[in-house]
């Protein structure tokens, strides 16, 4: 069983990346932390409370940054809807679950305090990961590895060549990649593979409470058009920790474009070698869509 910090900002992928390591019997959540993305900081963490309420999990939740290190803040509700997960009548959640400490010095306690090295798995903007290898760079020592779902080795979501979070804080994304942590991306390239269509959609509305929520976000999701295929972008990052054997993994050198005149914010992943410089990452480069589907449908059967 494998302690992992999740660090999120729901979101409705994020929300289905959560119900899968929730249910996981080969994960340990230790902590989830949230971070501004999708929507606001005051909205991502109600959405992990009321999931963590919906599923009945008692995982400690400390907020993170409100905005990125250096960038203004962007948003994606015109995916998630206003509220970051809408879709769902949720039951208002209690705060007991929130810690008084903040995101940082929340994962620096967890890290230090384990006995087994921690995996981070952000499935957000890079902020607060990027804050606590600054802070408490001692924390290296004690992480297994950061699996992140993040970046693309060609185009982007959220700009041309950018994906949303590396794009919503750049610079945060930088100091992750230069961290020299054992790094795992899992970005659009595989993203963009792991479809859910409306057929399987409808089984996941039978199939169980979760399925059902779940079902209804997705009626929300991007709009609610189903038809060409829902990315499950953050449950990517879950699969990979679950199941590697349905990637393409190639190791290489990434950095991230902060001063680009048209690609600030991309991932320049260095499949050929041309920057000369040792490889400081895994890259996810493919995917095997029928293995993730069939994953995904056995994960969330295991779920309320
Ligand atoms: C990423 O951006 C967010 O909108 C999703 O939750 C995911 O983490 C995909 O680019
Ligand atoms: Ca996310």
């Amino acid at each position: 069983i494998r302690p992992i910090i999740i660090d999120t900002d729901p979101g409705i992928d994020d929300a289905v990346a959560l119900a899968i390591a929730l249910y996981s019997e080969k994960l340990d959540v230790r902590l989830i932390t949230t971070i501004a993305g999708n929507v606001g900081l005051d909205k991502v963490t109600k959405n992990a409370l009321r999931l963590l309420k919906f599923f009945n999990k008692n995982v400690p939740v400390a907020l993170g940054a409100d905005r990125p290190l250096i960038k203004a803040p962007i948003d994606a509700s015109d995916i998630h809807g206003s509220t970051g997960m809408d879709g769902f009548d949720f039951e208002e959640p209690t705060e007991d679950l929130v810690l008084k400490e903040n995101a940082v010095n929340a994962m620096h306690r967890v890290i230090m305090d384990s006995k087994e090295p921690i995996t981070l798995v952000p499935i957000g903007p890079l902020t607060n990961i990027a804050l606590l290898l600054k802070m408490y760079p001692e924390v290296k020592e004690n992480i297994a590895e950061i699996v992140l779902m993040g970046g693309s080795t060609g185009r982007g979501n959220a700009g041309v060549m950018a994906e949303f979070n590396i794009f919503a804080d750049p610079e945060a994304a930088k100091i992750v990649f230069q961290s020299n942590l054992p790094l795992v991306m899992v970005g659009l390239d595989v993203g963009w593979k792991a479809l859910v269509y409306p057929e399987d959609s409808e089984q996941l509305k039978v199939m169980n409470q979760t399925g059902n929520m779940i079902y209804q976000l997705f009626q929300k999701y991007r709009g609610g058009s189903m038809k060409t295929g829902l990315k499950m972008y953050d449950a990517t990052a879950i699969a990979y920790l679950l199941e590697p054997e349905m990637f393409q993994v190639v190791d290489t050198f990434v950095d991230v474009e902060l001063n680009g005149s048209m690609t600030t914010g991309c991932t320049v992943v260095d499949l050929k070698g041309y920057l000369g410089k040792p490889n400081n990452a895994k890259v996810c480069v493919d995917i095997d869509p029928q293995m993730f589907k069939q994953w995904f449908m056995d994960s969330l059967k295991k779920c309320n």
